[in-house]
């Protein structure tokens, strides 16, 4: 049973908090937005209870895990990457690569065309044992391609064609697309994106459930946790907390002018969430001028160095903690010079209890300096809670989409760029 919490007290009862009221007079709109979400069953609402996906990943991450595959090079951008290093980082070994604790190859994602990266991931990788697994929804997005080419080019160097072909996986539209067309010409093994769920909504789909069972995760219980959310949504509908968190935040940058978002996570586990968080977010609902920016932290390093600023900088922040109420494990701190009484105190906490603390101090300052901010607790770092709480904030972006009156899932503001680089690239066309 997934264990995620919302708590919105503090941006209610913090001075010039949102009223009851205020949420009241949404609350017609904000109905009208979650039965419309229901009602439509966009493709990633149903992702969690599609089985087949689930099915298709798991019998290719068999075939990577059982071939004693040494190292397995995720290669995608933005919505075909972030999702899937959320759940890396979140669950696996924090030093996965050194310790690949459940058993699978090395994972490396090859994410932004940058020559230094990739030049590190060729230089650790065996090709006599790699995998590659080229994600694109598109088919064709430069620096996906780019990346795949090099790593191809390495591998068919080493291993020859036939080597090359029988360990790339191509995850991409099932019908459509360069990939798709350079899958079947090579005969690929291939694993659908499907062609109703937008890239930063993919993460139930093979785009994360890959790597995960890869990795040695467990993609059944990431799906069971993100069915769960889905059924809360259609049983609570705009009481689920989820969907009323929307109408907080849309409140927040719209009638407070708190037009920044920071999802401050106290674990690092969870800062590629966040990652994955700031692109949903930013990607889905800045357009027609509107949308609230998002932004990443992590608790307690940013008290060291953002925390100042929540404080007591502009009023323009709402600071939304995320939690995990046992992290999955704990360090005693050790009794050592005790007759220093700015040292010794630590004796005989642990680090874990100082993590929760300091979180539950920072709440507290915040809310009393008058600073708006929501808490998300996980009672764990678990599949389960993970894939609940991605599909939560998934519907809380889609309802937030409706209340701005924006298109969540398309990004237009992204295309002028692509052409000017096509063009600059050589490509036809362009
Ligand atoms: O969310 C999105 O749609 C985008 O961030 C895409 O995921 C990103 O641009 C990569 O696209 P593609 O999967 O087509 O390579």
């Amino acid at each position: 049973m997934a264990d995620v919490t919302f708590d919105y007290q503090n941006l209610l009862e913090v001075e010039g908090g949102l009223t009851e009221r205020e949420l009241e007079e949404l609350s017609p709109r904000l109905r009208e937005a979650v039965d419309g979400l229901l009602d439509g069953r966009p493709g990633f609402m149903r992702l969690p209870r599609t089985r087949e996906y689930l099915d298709a990943s798991l019998e290719v991450a068999e075939r990577v895990r059982s071939s004693g595959a040494t190292d397995f090079v995720h290669v995608g951008i933005g919505g075909s990457a972030l999702g899937p290093m959320a759940l890396h980082r979140a669950l696996s070994h924090p030093f996965y690569n050194l310790i690949p604790d459940r058993g699978g190859p090395r994972l490396h994602f090859a994410e932004n065309a940058d020559p230094t990266t990739l030049s590190g991931i060729l230089d650790v990788i065996e090709p006599e044992g790699t995998w590659v697994n080229v994600v694109t929804k598109s088919g064709s997005t430069a620096e996906t391609m780019a990346n795949f080419l090099v790593i191809r080019g390495a591998l068919a160097k080493a291993l020859g064609d036939f080597g090359y072909q029988s360990r790339t996986v191509a995850t991409t539209d099932p019908e459509k697309g360069f990939l798709k067309r350079i899958a079947d010409r090579e005969d690929l093994s291939t694993l659908p994106i499907p062609p109703d769920v937008g890239g930063r909504f993919s993460v139930l789909s093979p785009v994360g459930l890959l790597p995960a069972a890869v990795a040695g995760l467990d993609a059944e219980a990431l799906l069971a946790g993100a069915a769960r959310c889905v059924e809360e949504v259609e049983e609570r509908r705009d009481e689920h907390p989820a969907v009323a968190g929307a109408a907080m935040h849309y409140l927040m940058d719209t009638s407070r002018g708190r037009n920044i978002r920071v999802m401050m996570v106290y674990a690092d586990a969870l800062e590629r969430l966040a990652a994955w968080f700031v692109q949903l977010w930013a990607e889905s609902l800045g357009k027609d001028g509107k949308g609230s920016t998002p932004h990443g932290a992590v608790g307690t390093t940013d008290q060291h160095s953002q925390l100042q600023l929540y404080m007591e900088g502009p009023q323009d922040k709402v600071i939304e903690i995320v939690e995990v109420g046992r992290p999955p494990r704990d360090v005693e701190i050790p009794g050592a010079y005790e007759d220093l009484e700015g040292v010794g105190y630590l004796s005989g906490h642990t680090v874990g209890e100082l993590l929760g603390v300091e979180c539950d101090a920072t709440r507290r300052a915040l809310t009393e300096a008058g600073r708006p901010n929501d808490t998300i607790r996980l009672g764990s770092l678990s599949e389960e809670n993970l894939g609940y709480l991605m599909q939560a904030l998934e519907v809380q972006t889609a309802v937030a989409g409706a209340l701005y009156g924006v298109n969540p899932y398309d990004q237009p503001g992204v295309e002028a760029g692509k052409r000017i680089t096509y063009r600059r690239m050589g490509r036809p066309g362009y």
